[in-house]
């Protein structure tokens, strides 16, 4: 059984429609960045922001999320948390990645709100019942808190408009394993229950994947901050450069920018460290924006699974695209994209909405 290998092209949707969103995230630098992105996004509604242990714990990225949101002027939006755990994996988190607080050099004002009462898990079962067909899926952290849900409520899939997951890489090198993403190498389990889950829905609703193949061609550099940072009309500032000292500070006068430059830094030193560059792979927002239908990107169909058992090679995601396992294709995999076009739309957005959430009442 061949199946359909045709690469399927997505451009920008002309007249967008509005997008509402389950958003799912173990914030997290880019995470941050993608929460950013979708309230600066008019053509996106966050239902809720749930999640999930992954670059740090998950009371962490609860605070995290809670403090974020309130910093971009989104206080209202419903912040729960999910497992302390994965389903089966010992928890790993990655702080060198992200900080010890998994936000960078970024010193976040601690949330003045609390957390749902309910459970990350029991907001997907409980939004995706109250309105079925509704909403929109993305998931930028580990599959747990979605891996519950589906425990909970096996037909959740033909409830979701779509479901986004920025995870796995197919052909490209891992960056936990020699072949594994960190959003599936956290919990393999989650990953693979979600993927077979999915095989249920019709193939105009299969799950978009982003994986590292594509987003570790979305490198943020110092200039596309300072590109933010013009449009909300600060004056240019060195404090993103490389060749300012290690933990250098920003002192932008407008709160939003200043934590993303900190936050930033410690991520551009990463990959500096790793021998990448300084720059940023922005993972998160690249997904949120496909979420969105907002930038160009190809995909592909393929049937996915992912390795339990390997000694080496566990937490591996495999594509099958020509029907070798007789199994119909469960997602639609990003082949390609623009990533200039994606940061001129992002720094667009980004910016303007901050520039406007900093004017003066009067100015409104
Ligand atoms: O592998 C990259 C992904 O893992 C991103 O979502 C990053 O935030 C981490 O969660
Ligand atoms: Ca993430």
């Amino acid at each position: 059984m061949l199946q359909d290998g045709t690469v399927h092209v997505h451009e920008p949707d002309a007249t967008p429609t509005r997008t509402r969103l389950i958003v799912d995230v173990d914030t997290g630098i880019d995470d941050a960045l993608a929460l950013l992105y979708l309230v600066a996004s008019p053509d996106a509604e966050i239902a809720a922001a749930l999640c999930t242990a992954g670059n740090v714990p998950v009371d962490q990225v609860t605070v995290n999320t809670l403090s974020w949101l309130e910093v971009c002027g989104r206080p209202d939006i419903e912040v729960a948390a999910g497992s302390q755990l994965p389903l089966v994996a010992p928890l790993m988190t990655t702080e060198d990645t992200h900080g010890p607080q998994g936000v960078g050099y970024a010193e976040l004002p601690p949330p003045s709100r609390s957390r749902s009462a309910r459970s990350a898990a029991e907001a997907w079962v409980e939004l995706t019942r109250e309105q079925p067909g509704e909403l929109t899926g993305l998931v930028t952290g580990p599959l747990t808190n979605l891996a519950l849900a589906l425990r909970i409520d096996p037909d959740l899939p033909l409830r979701l408009h779509r479901l986004v997951i920025m995870g796995g890489c197919f052909h490209h090198p891992g960056n936990t394993t020699p072949t594994s993403e960190w959003n599936v190498a956290v919990d393999p389990e989650a990953a693979k229950v979600v993927f077979d889950a999915f095989s249920i829905v019709p193939p105009e609703r299969r799950p978009i994947v982003c994986p590292l193949d594509v987003t570790e061609s979305i490198e943020m550099y110092p200039e596309h901050v300072s590109r933010i940072a013009e449009i909300v009309g600060l004056a240019p500032s060195g404090e993103l450069s490389p060749d300012a000292p290690r933990g250098t500070r920003s002192t932008a006068e407008a709160p939003l920018v200043r934590h993303i430059t900190d936050a930033l830094r410690f991520y551009m030193e990463f990959h500096r460290d790793q021998g990448i560059g300084f720059l940023a792979h922005v993972h998160d927002p690249f997904a949120a924006a496909v979420a969105l239908g907002a930038v160009p990107y190809t995909t592909r169909p393929a049937t996915v699974d992912v390795e339990l058992d390997g000694r080496l090679t566990r937490g591996t995601t495999v594509a099958d695209r020509s029907g070798m396992w007789k199994r119909a294709p469960n997602a639609d995999i990003v082949a390609g994209t623009r990533p200039a076009e994606f940061f001129d739309h992002f720094v667009e957005r980004v910016g303007s909405y901050i520039r406007d959430l900093n004017l003066p009442p009067s100015k409104n």
